[in-house]
């Protein structure tokens, strides 16, 4: 009679450059845990970013960690998976080590979802505020307001202005990604005697679009900017993350269809975010983020 169990020996696991992985096993590792990422997501990230891939013996993709070097002095890591089959196993671990190791004196940001707080807490991440994973299908887009001030879709002769919003809301410029992300998506600004006061970018993303980055100096100015986005996917799947669970800016999502689905928490090693917050009476403020990976 065969036995009704059988013990597989642990393999040795092979470390790898995620920029060489195979993508269709990057997207296979990604749904293996529920996320959305479709290849064009992961390739997106790869352009962006670095990372590594924990392989085993025959090849296959078992656990991945990225890092994106926002600025000099700021990283943000995310895309750290396990295969469900192999989690808690110290995986995760080993390639955030590679990480770390690689992103030695920088200021670190990342979102971690419930799974992982632990293994960031044990590395010395402290927790900073929650961020509300918003989405759903577009039933009840906002109707056009009037807002002080001209808005129109952004041009590339925007960028200049809106890598500078956005720097003075996410704490450092982040040129070459706002560069990309333009490439990949449509905006709309809120310009007042010219100077841009608040924009939004949406691009696909996972199952549908997601809208950011959100920046804007106030909740009549997000919603100004992001209204526009919401109303051109009317009965469409759109995303948004924000820090932002009540007020105006945060009523209208929700309103809109997208529903908190999910939250994760934003933690930082090394500056903390407040650190990095812009001074003035209004300052501009990250009403979306770009992603959960990304910040
Ligand atoms: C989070 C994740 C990457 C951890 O990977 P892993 O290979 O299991 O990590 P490790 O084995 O190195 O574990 C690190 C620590 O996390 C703990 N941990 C792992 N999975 C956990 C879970 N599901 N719930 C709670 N704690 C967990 C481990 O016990 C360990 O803690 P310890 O050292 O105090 O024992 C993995 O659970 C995963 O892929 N989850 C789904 C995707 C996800 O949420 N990714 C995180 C994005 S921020």
């Amino acid at each position: 009679m065969p036995s009704d169990k059988l013990q597989i020996d642990a393999f040795a696991m092979q470390i790898g450059d995620v920029a060489e992985a195979d993508l269709e096993q990057l997207h296979a590792l990604s749904i293996s845990v529920g996320w959305p990422h479709r290849g064009a997501d992961w390739q997106f990230l790869r352009e962006v970013g670095k990372g590594v891939v924990a392989t085993d013996e025959i090849g296959r993709i078992m656990s991945s960690a990225m890092w994106f070097r926002q600025a000099p002095e700021l990283a943000t890591i995310g895309m750290v998976i396990t295969s469900p089959r192999l989690q808690t196993q110290g995986t995760g671990l080993w390639l955030m080590e590679y990480a770390l190791k690689d992103l030695e004196g920088v200021n670190l940001r990342l979102n971690a979802t419930r799974a992982a707080q632990r293994l960031y807490l044990s590395l010395g991440f402290k927790p900073e505020k929650t961020v509300y994973q918003c989405q759903g299908v577009v039933t009840d887009a906002p109707a056009v307001q009037t807002v002080a001030g001209e808005l129109r879709a952004l041009t590339d002769g925007d960028l200049a202005a809106a890598i500078a919003l956005d720097a003075a809301a996410f704490g450092v410029a982040r040129a070459s990604l706002l560069e990309k992300l333009f490439q990949h998506s449509r905006g709309y600004g809120l310009f007042r005697d010219g100077a841009l006061k608040a924009f939004a970018l949406c691009r696909r993303f996972g199952r549908g679009h997601v809208v950011g980055p959100i920046v804007a100096s106030g909740d009549e100015d997000a919603i100004a900017v992001v209204s526009s986005h919401i109303r051109d996917h009317e009965g469409r799947f759109l995303r948004l993350d924000t820090h932002f669970e009540t007020g105006d800016f945060a009523l209208l999502v929700v309103r809109s269809g997208l529903a908190v689905f999910d939250t994760v928490l934003t933690m930082s090693l090394g500056k903390s975010l407040n650190d990095f917050a812009a001074e003035g009476s209004e300052p501009p403020v990250t009403y979306g983020l770009v992603s959960q990976t990304l910040g």
